[in-house]
């Protein structure tokens, strides 16, 4: 979503911002601008579409003091006009903002019946209200009071004309990291915009308001205490946000799941013992049931995750979509446990069940591939994926990550000794295969590119399989495409088959390969074009795609690369913007 950056030092400003706002790009935006000093005057350029449009009209300007946006539209639509920075009525306050002012026609009657608006974002109203107080109070207490009507979420970077030497900065609920570096202070929405400009970062906590010049970062609350700087090493490296030699971050990034199975290994186990907080296992161990939080890709993971507790662990487990928990009351059994998945760990709607779980001081854990995250600062407890930085909006490594963590915590947490360790060696061997033919599934997906609508099928953890390759096939190559538990086909969506609509099967559990086979063909009998994804040992001639057999509660690990593959080729060959797809972003911090 929205991306914000800042610099103020001796590099030149425009030049890190720039570069801050193009490695931020992955997270998905419309439009992008800047706001500079120059010659003690505060000047904007904004546009519709890229960052290098932005680059060139500021190409060759020196800036001591900047301040950039990538806008993902959400008040009004991508366009120049409504592109930030946003200035005040009379221009002294220059605005990038990053989250949702929920209540802002409220305080426009309130407070700004005077004021003429140049854009339909609720953006603006935060600079005309900052320069609506600041005729009676100081600036600092201008945003301080501003921050405590917003209702919403907000990340700020302010400038103000009358002291061009300081960036002002606000936050409750969207992330913002400050950056220091030997020459200079930097801000990102996340720890990559920081990379080349800071040694050491520092995730704001919310409700921090900061007062920030070339040397040194001033932090208050929301009643001007100071709160105390707490900057930690970097913790990523440059190689991690470049592409290398692959075409795209999506293809990257499935490419490295095996090393990143075997990199797990190393992280979680010492000889044939898990390496984890033994006080986690012990509260996982007391807790009557296991409550999964997630939206998305995350959210199917964790299906998987409830799978290997109840079998491994014998705790009852139930998955909620974040989304809609936030807005129900579900019954919660006497000793719960909360598990969060979250790639990013700043997904709005999980934030907010998170609070909501944290007032009722039930444990969370959360699973993430962002240590430096707002939910892992609100968590009891985490657990690192270490999947390395994911770029392509469509999560391909982070996904199976996701799914290894959860079999090693629960392995873990269930007195059962299994031969884990040595079946996830034998996975990213498998992987490796499945790389190896690629071809196969660039073919599929040269069939399927021209279809309106598609049907994954499977049962059981091949159903969860399903979901989210129809998920990856909807995100990057646009195809209408559901997933079906194979025996509800009767049930209605058979209904949908018509000549040569599209049904994939996937195959990896032998218990369900038959009766899946047979619900195929009663497909194939009404028109559809089928195929075929199986396991070594399940597979017949003329399955399409053949996986190396690995231990059955492993395999959607390995079957789940192929629909990857099948997402990413049938995206390049509609010549589709495979990492940063339309409408979507990467970490979607509104709800
Ligand atoms: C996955 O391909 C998606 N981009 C999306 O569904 C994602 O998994 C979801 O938005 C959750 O994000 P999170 O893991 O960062 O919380």
């Amino acid at each position: 979503m929205c991306g914000i950056v800042g610099y103020i030092g001796k590099f030149n400003a425009l030049e890190a911002v720039i570069e801050g706002l193009k490695k931020l790009e992955y997270r998905g935006y419309d439009s992008a601008g800047v706001a500079y000093k120059k010659e003690n005057d505060i000047k904007i350029c904004k546009e519709k579409g890229r960052v290098i449009d932005l680059e060139k009209c500021i190409m060759d300007i020196d800036s001591s003091l900047a301040i950039g946006h990538t806008r993902w539209a959400t008040h009004g639509e991508p366009n120049q006009r409504n592109a930030h920075p946003h200035s005040s009525m009379t221009g002294r306050f220059v605005i990038v903002h990053n989250g949702i002012v929920e209540n802002y026609q409220k305080l426009k009657f309130e407070y700004l019946n005077d004021y003429s608006f140049s854009s339909e974002t609720d953006t603006e109203i935060i600079a005309d209200l900052i320069e609506y107080f600041s005729n009676t109070l100081s600036v600092e207490e201008s945003i301080r009071k501003t921050m405590s009507l917003i209702e919403g979420s907000y990340a700020c970077l302010i400038i103000d004309k009358k002291h061009p030497n300081h960036i002002y900065c606000m936050k409750d609920k969207s992330p913002l990291l400050v950056g220091k570096g030997k020459d200079g202070i930097s801000f990102s929405s996340d720890i990559t915009g920081l990379i080349d400009y800071a040694e050491e970062y520092m995730p704001l906590e919310d409700k921090t308001f900061g007062i920030i010049d070339a040397e040194d970062v001033y932090l208050q609350d929301m009643i001007g205490l100071p709160i105390e700087n707490r900057f930690q090493k970097m913790a990523i490296q440059k190689e991690e946000i470049d592409k290398q030699t692959f075409d795209h971050f999506m293809l990257k990034e499935i490419y490295e799941q095996p090393m990143m199975i075997r990199n797990l290994i190393h992280h979680y186990f010492s000889g044939e013992e898990v390496r984890i907080s033994p006080k986690l296992i012990h509260h996982i161990r007391q807790s009557d049931k296991i409550n999964f939080v997630a939206c998305g890709s995350s959210m199917y993971a964790s299906y998987f995750a409830k799978y290997y507790f109840e079998k491994l662990c014998g705790i009852p487990c139930e998955v909620f979509c974040a989304s809609e928990l936030v807005y129900s009351t579900p019954l919660i059994s006497k000793r719960p446990f909360f598990i969060f998945f979250s790639q990013s760990g700043e997904t709005a709607d999980l934030l907010a069940v998170m609070k909501k779980v944290k007032k009722q001081k039930h444990p969370i854990l959360t699973i993430t591939n962002t240590i430096e995250s707002s939910m892992v600062r609100l968590s009891d407890y985490h657990l690192n994926i270490y999947a390395g930085k994911e770029i392509a909006v469509a999560s391909t490594k982070a996904y199976t990550a996701m799914l290894v963590t959860s079999t090693i915590l629960a392995r873990a947490v269930s007195k059962t000794k299994t031969n884990l360790k040595n079946n996830l060696k034998a996975v990213s061997l498998a992987m490796e295969k499945v790389l190896e033919n690629k071809e196969v599934c660039r073919g599929i997906a040269q069939s399927i590119i021209n279809q309106e609508d598609l049907f994954y099928i499977g049962r059981g953890i091949d159903y969860w399989t399903a979901l989210e390759a129809s998920l990856k096939l909807k995100e990057i190559a646009y195809i209408h495409t559901e997933a079906f538990s194979s025996g509800e086909l009767k049930h209605g969506p058979i209904a949908l088959i018509t000549k040569n609509t599209p049904v994939i099967a996937i195959i990896t559990q032998e218990g369900t390969n038959r009766i899946t086979r047979s619900n195929l063909a009663e497909t194939e009998s009404r028109g559809a074009k089928t195929y075929v994804i199986a396991s070594k040992s399940l597979s017949t001639p003329s399955d399409d795609v053949i996986i190396p057999n690995v231990a059955h509660y492993l395999s959607p690990l390995v079957s789940v690369l192929v629909v990857q593959l099948i997402a990413y080729y049938a995206a390049v060959f509609k010549q589709n913007d495979v990492d940063k797809p339309k409408n979507l972003a990467k970490s979607v911090t509104v709800e």
